[in-house]
């Protein structure tokens, strides 16, 4: 057996292309490994969404260069978004690098290896630039890599994600996605719901839809268009399914017959990421997102009266260029009103080959965006924990998923009572004492602490009275 050795940065679509990387060497008589020191091949699946996702893998690539010394055979591959930015500046600044393989080329990892292996030499395939050829020979370019799954490389067999569609058209001014992950495509709907049911005959109790504006999602075919509400409604009778969730979202797509699905459909998570990025308008038009924060807030209006129950998240970028102390301080109005249930953050991080690179210096200083993001996150926190309290008390329904992060790192990790954790229906994060058999069951908890992060709970017992044992019986 040969071992490979991966290593996956970035958001939850690398988290499936690696999985259906690996899904794929596996045929090919690999085995995985967690050290490099061993491995046959060692993969890196990359991020380009901020410098220093890219500055972290360059590292990991210097730690490499005298392992590759001492075992000249070992393949050094470097896949995913910044294999198709960076292209041959690669090899040129890790010449001991094998391979370079761009997110929409993954289907020809095994057979470049293979090539690799038998003395080819180095190999790079990526694919078109955004400007290199008609929409459809580089939305051609741009291959769905979707069909073999392989639960042993989910975190837990129970939840699995599903990619909807690929790339992204909106070119937000900051963004180096649509340039690195090509025109948007969306899949097949029959597709989907194939490898949904696949997934979920396997034993998967929960599907992640992916996209990067996943409700813009649209399957054309002759007069017949399918839609995001339209598809959640198909997968929502697939049996054995027990939640659908849906991420990431584009606020101005946000239209009331998705909203309604998910207040109708009982399997669908009443949890919605809606990217906002700023509270303030000057900086959201130089960011191109193509909303104000009236559209915003008119969308939120709307998921508070068709899902009252929903929990919504966003992600923010403070320091963009031009971002004033009045600009930031609009942003923080928008957090302290909107009370979202948890938001990233982002220092602004320059992207050469974007528009916001292009059109605008980089000019709020470093120690500005890391006051305006701790003020940010700060002021979140208590939202948080403020409305985490509100669950105290409560009995919520948990999908566990597998040992809390505390008792992964205990002495003993085969024994049978451990800390779990587990996720609610709005996607709230829930730690509790069991046993080992209770991972991949819904069950209920009863909340009795919280803080902005965790729900912390026990397992509600259903009383047992003693009649049922009464010998008299
Ligand atoms: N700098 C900082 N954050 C960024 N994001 C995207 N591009 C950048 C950038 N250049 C953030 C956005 C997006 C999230 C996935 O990453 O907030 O929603
Ligand atoms: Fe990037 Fe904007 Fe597309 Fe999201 S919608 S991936 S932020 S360009």
């Amino acid at each position: 057996m040969k071992k490979l050795y991966i290593e996956t940065v970035g958001c939850q679509m690398n988290v499936l292309d690696s999985e259906l990387v690996v899904a794929s060497l596996r045929k090919q008589g690999f085995e995985l490994t967690d050290n490099t020191s061993d491995a046959d091949t060692i993969l890196f699946n990359t991020c380009s969404v901020r410098q220093h996702a890219e500055d972290k893998i360059y590292s990991a690539l210097g730690r490499l260069k005298n392992a590759k010394v001492t075992h000249p055979h070992k393949i050094i591959g470097v896949l995913g978004c910044m294999a198709q930015k960076d292209q041959r500046l690669i090899f040129e600044r890790a010449p001991y690098v094998d391979l370079i393989v761009g997110p929409g080329q993954l289907h020809q990892v095994p057979d470049l290896i293979a090539e690799i292996e038998a003395g080819g030499g180095q190999k790079m395939e990526v694919s078109l630039g955004r400007k290199e050829g008609t929409r459809q020979q580089i939305e051609r370019s741009h291959e769905s890599f979707d069909p073999l799954r392989d639960a042993a490389m989910r975190p837990t067999p129970y939840q699995a994600y599903v990619r909807i569609m690929i790339g992204c058209d909106k070119f937000c001014t900051y963004c180096i996605v649509p340039s690195v992950r090509g025109p948007e495509q969306s899949r097949h709907p029959d597709d989907i719901i194939a490898e949904t049911r696949q997934l979920a005959d396997e034993g998967c109790k929960e599907i992640i839809l992916l996209g990067q504006t996943v409700n813009s999602y649209r399957y054309r075919e002759g007069d017949r268009v399918t839609r995001l509400s339209d598809l959640l409604t198909s997968l929502h009778g697939i049996d054995g399914l027990e939640r659908i969730k849906f991420v990431t979202n584009y606020p101005k797509d946000m239209t009331d017959d998705l909203l309604q699905v998910v207040h109708d459909l009982p399997k669908c998570a009443k949890y919605l990421h809606v990217p906002v990025q700023s509270g303030s308008n000057r900086v959201l038009e130089r960011m191109k997102r193509g909303y104000t924060v009236e559209d915003y807030r008119e969308m939120m209006d709307r998921i508070r009266h068709l899902v009252p129950e929903a929990a919504v998240t966003s992600d923010f970028i403070v320091g963009f260029c031009g971002e004033t102390e009045d600009d930031f301080q609009l942003t923080c109005k928008l957090v302290h009103e909107q009370r979202f249930k948890n938001s990233f953050i982002f220092k602004y991080s320059e992207r050469p080959g974007t528009k916001g690179a292009e059109l605008f210096p980089d000019d709020v200083p470093e120690d500005v965006k890391k006051r305006r993001n701790n003020e940010l996150l700060a002021m979140q926190n208590m939202i948080s924990e403020v409305d985490n309290h509100a669950f105290l008390g409560r009995n919520v329904s948990v999908l566990v998923e597998g040992p809390s992060k505390a008792s992964e790192k205990s002495d003993d990790p085969d024994a049978l009572q451990l800390q779990l954790t587990g996720r609610t229906m709005c996607d709230r994060i829930v730690v509790f004492d069991g046993n080992r058999r209770q991972i991949g069951q819904t069950l209920p908890i009863t909340i009795y602490d919280a803080n902005a992060h965790t729900l912390f709970g026990a397992v509600v017992t259903q009383h047992v009275g003693p009649e049922l044992f009464s010998l008299n019986a």
